[in-house]
């Protein structure tokens, strides 16, 4: 039997276009921009507008990848969303994106794993394709997180923004070609002890409201840093890597010193690490594809690159993989 592998062929992604920096945001609640700037590198943040929903920006980042990737949409045959902020309850926001794109056969679901549900959503699509069941699959991150913010909380409300990233996978078999190609190996792992570190005080069950977000900063931060750094450790020691190997860190973007602090634990050069954070903010799921996209679209990430993914978020869950990006030429 011919084994197979998920190759990353496209990526794109979509911000709002209305920006709110940190002094506008200073006139909202009692913040400054040198305090955001100082605890988190965030300068400003992207907010949809009101009519924009998750999946408009979900639609929009996916075309650009399909664009990216030359596939077409009838090639697409598996949409996986990974939101917190869908746009109903029920149905998914990945049959909503699949309706609109124009995509008619195969299976469209969201996951949900908050920042760190790309990562868990690209794991999900690259097991489709391993088993065979897709070919080829949009995997996408779109949040419209500021709409669940309690915008009087600054100790919450400074850190998000609204946003998109999508990826392209397409399968194919590993050959002596292609072998160092692809997604390489995921990892993920969740600690449900920890769920009430980084929640949302609402749901359709519990209270029948949406909720706001609610968290206790410094324990997100401390678990951050720590299960990053094991989950990177574990990723390179999978596929007998070492940090030196790596083209390009492109980690989830909650916080400027989480970044930096897991650079420094990698001895990792900065130039090595795509960081937007200053200008995206805190995308929860949208993050890590929109930092792709950023570094693919300044051309410092090319085809052949060695990428490795980072996020964690609300649960605890986080993961990480390692991806080369495009196919051999
Ligand atoms: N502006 C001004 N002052 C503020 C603000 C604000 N926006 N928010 C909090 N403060 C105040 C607090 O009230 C506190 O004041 P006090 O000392 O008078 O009580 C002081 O600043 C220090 O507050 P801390 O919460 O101790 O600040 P800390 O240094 O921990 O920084 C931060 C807070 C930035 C949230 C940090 O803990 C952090 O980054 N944690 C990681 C959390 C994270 O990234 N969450 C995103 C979602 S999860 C994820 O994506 C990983």
């Amino acid at each position: 039997m011919n084994i197979r592998r998920s190759f990353l062929v496209g990526c794109g992604a979509y911000l709002p276009q209305r920006i709110v920096d940190n002094d506008e945001l200073a006139e909202l609640v009692d913040t400054s921009n040198d305090w955001i700037v100082k605890r988190t590198g965030i300068m400003q943040r992207h907010i949809a507008a009101e009519e924009e929903l998750t999946s408009d920006l979900a639609i929009n980042a996916a075309q650009k990848a399909l664009a990216k990737a030359s596939l077409s949409v009838d090639e697409i045959d598996l949409i996986v969303v990974a939101t917190t902020t869908p746009d109903d309850t029920f149905p998914s926001t990945a049959t909503k994106v699949q309706a609109a794109l124009g995509v008619n056969k195969g299976a469209a679901f969201d996951i949900q794993a908050v920042c760190a549900g790309f990562v868990y959503a690209l794991t999900v699509a690259d097991n489709f394709i391993k088993t065979g069941q897709s070919n080829n699959a949009l995997v996408i991150g779109a949040e419209t997180f500021t709409r669940i913010l309690d915008w009087s909380d600054r100790s919450t409300c400074v850190l998000f923004g609204d946003g998109a990233g999508a990826v392209v996978l397409s399968g194919g078999e590993i050959t002596e070609k292609t072998k160092n190609y692809g997604i390489l190996s995921t990892h993920l792992h969740s600690d449900g002890r920890q769920r009430d570190i980084l929640y949302v005080d609402g749901g359709p069950s519990s209270t029948g409201t949406v909720g706001n977000v609610r968290m206790s900063g410094k324990e997100v931060y401390k678990h951050a840093v720590a299960k990053l750094g094991e989950v990177i450790e574990e990723a390179l020691n999978y596929n007998k890597l070492s940090a030196s190997d790596i083209d390009w860190l492109v980690p989830h973007q909650a916080n400027r010193r989480i970044i930096d602090s897991m650079a420094r634990k990698m001895h990792l050069p900065i130039e090595k690490v795509i960081c937007c954070i200053e200008k995206h903010a805190n995308t929860s799921a949208a993050s890590v594809p929109l930092a792709l996209s950023v570094g693919m679209d300044d051309g410092r990430i090319s085809n052949g690159d060695l990428v490795l993914f980072e996020a964690i978020g609300g649960g605890l869950a986080w993961g990480a993989g390692l991806v080369r990006i495009g196919e051999p030429v």
